[in-house]
């Protein structure tokens, strides 16, 4: 076994010395999790995010003074959770600090317990941090000792709590250590359980937790809910809510991806303005280079409706064809679901996150919660039933005087505004039929009563469809 380092040489050996932190803790140009950001100049650099990054090394400040924290990092999928995470160990090794890294993989309902733990146990023995024997089992590739898991009853369990908790200990005594727990929304029941074994105990260790999760991906029941409520109500534990980028952080992140791509300026504001805030999806409409919503993207987003059962997913393709937001009343009478069946499907697409029921006080109405996922939901559609929800919105619409039950578009979104069917079919007095066999566009309209339409539906590939005739 190596000896123990400290210092800059242990921050060195952990962070280059390890596969896991090397592939974990990566530069930006190295694949993401999403396998297909855009590379280029200047895609090393964070993008904003000064004073989340300024705050974290703040936090790191405090434990390397002997002030153990932990930091709970929360953000929507692909909002550069660990792009600061990696700009944090960065730093921290630039200061000296050890940084292992773990990570937690989405394998279904089979999530091998401990995971993330047994890659910083790996990183820190690696380092020369002795194990306890009961942790070998633990190790990545070990054969020899079979895995405890949370089955091994409630001593087995806390023997491995403890014997992680001392290595951490004492590598943290050696120098001071980050501990990175990457994409905590998977973790397994085990590592819940030690995670938060490990964070009640913080102490005088010079030691810096930061864990990292997907808000987006928490619903209602999942498990990392319970775990995160207790979590925080510990004294040296604080939850970050990592928001989206800000417009021109947005758009230095686009030019920067767009650098070399000869995109013109107002196609960049576009995509900027497209992305809402949220980095991967900025990266991913840079590579596509155009307006269209590219297919790796599209099919990424349309991943979150997995699990959503036929009320909810229902909804959504309802809710999809509607600019902005659409009433209660509205996606009812379009969806022909029971009144239970349609709480049950809102229900479910809000406590996943992709439907936001509008606040506004005495306003029923919905929104996606980010406009390319009902560009994706809409895209998605087929074409028959494009159509047919077309017709069916549009006869309700046009039936409806004076409540709409879509909201105008909101200031900011990316659509032009084309052609406006619905007021001629207002001013003949009757709706026009729909035109059988086309895609029609997205209906919607304003409080004042006039209607507009909205984009041309895009394929796939991002070239708009060609236009209709009138
Ligand atoms: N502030 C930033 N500056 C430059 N690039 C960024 C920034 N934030 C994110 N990125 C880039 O955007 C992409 C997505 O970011 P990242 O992987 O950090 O998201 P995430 O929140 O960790 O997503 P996930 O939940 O899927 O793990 C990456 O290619 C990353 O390098
Ligand atoms: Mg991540």
């Amino acid at each position: 076994m190596p000896e123990p380092r400290t210092g800059e040489d242990a921050a060195v050996a952990v962070t280059a010395g390890v596969s896991v932190a090397r592939a974990t803790m990566r530069p930006m140009t190295a694949e993401g999790a999403h396998g297909t950001g855009a590379t280029g100049p200047g895609t090393d650099e964070l993008v904003g995010r000064a004073g989340e990054l300024a705050a974290l090394l703040r936090d790191l400040d405090a434990a390397r003074g002997g002030n153990a924290r932990a930091v709970l990092l929360a953000g929507d999928a692909g909002i550069g959770k660990s792009r600061l995470a990696t700009a944090l160990g960065r730093a921290a090794a630039g200061a000296g600090v050890q940084v292992v890294v773990g990570r937690c993989l989405d394998a279904g309902g089979s999530a091998l317990p401990y995971l993330p733990f047994s890659e910083v146990l790996a990183a820190l023995a690696h380092a020369g941090t002795p194990l306890r024997p009961v942790l070998h089992g633990l190790l990545p590739g070990a054969e020899e000792a079979p895995r405890p898991t949370a089955g091994d009853g409630d001593s087995g369990r806390l023997q491995v709590f403890d014997a992680v908790a001392g290595a951490v200990r004492d590598a943290a005594a050696g120098a001071p250590l980050l501990v990175v727990l990457e994409d905590l929304h998977w973790a397994d029941r085990s590592t819940r359980e030690l995670l938060a074994f490990l964070l009640a105990r913080l102490g005088s260790q010079r030691l810096l937790v930061l864990g990292t999760y997907r808000s987006d991906d928490l619903h209602r029941r999942h498990p990392l809910r319970a775990s995160l409520a207790e979590l925080v109500r510990l004294p040296s534990v604080r939850r970050v809510e990592l928001g989206p980028l800000s417009p021109d952080a947005a758009l230095a992140l686009v030019r920067a991806r767009a650098a070399t791509g000869g995109v013109d300026e107002a196609t960049l504001r576009r995509i900027a303005a497209r992305s809402e805030g949220n980095a991967f999806y900025a990266e991913e409409l840079v590579a596509a280079g155009s307006d269209g919503l590219p297919g790796g993207l599209a099919d990424v987003l349309l991943t979150r409706l997995d699990r959503l059962g036929g009320p909810a997913r229902a909804v959504l393709r309802i809710a999809s064809l509607a600019e902005r937001s659409i009433s209660h009343d509205l996606l009812r009478e379009a969806s022909e679901l029971s009144g239970a069946d349609l709480d049950a499907g809102l229900r479910e697409a809000v406590s996943h996150h992709l439907l936001v029921p509008d606040p506004a006080p005495g306003t029923e109405s919905y929104a996606f919660r980010h406009a390319l996922l009902r560009e994706a939901v809409h895209d998605d559609l087929l074409p028959g039933e494009r159509v047919r929800l077309h017709a069916r919105l549009t006869e309700l619409l046009a039936r409806r005087d004076g409540d709409p039950g879509v909201a105008p578009r909101s200031p900011g979104t990316h659509w032009p505004r084309t052609t406006c069917r619905g007021r001629s079919r207002r001013r003949s007095g009757r709706p026009r039929r729909p035109t059988a066999g086309t895609d029609r566009p997205r209906c919607s309209s304003t409080r004042s009563g006039r209607w507009s339409c909205g984009p041309p539906s895009r394929t796939r590939s991002g070239s708009p469809e060609p236009p209709r005739a009138p």
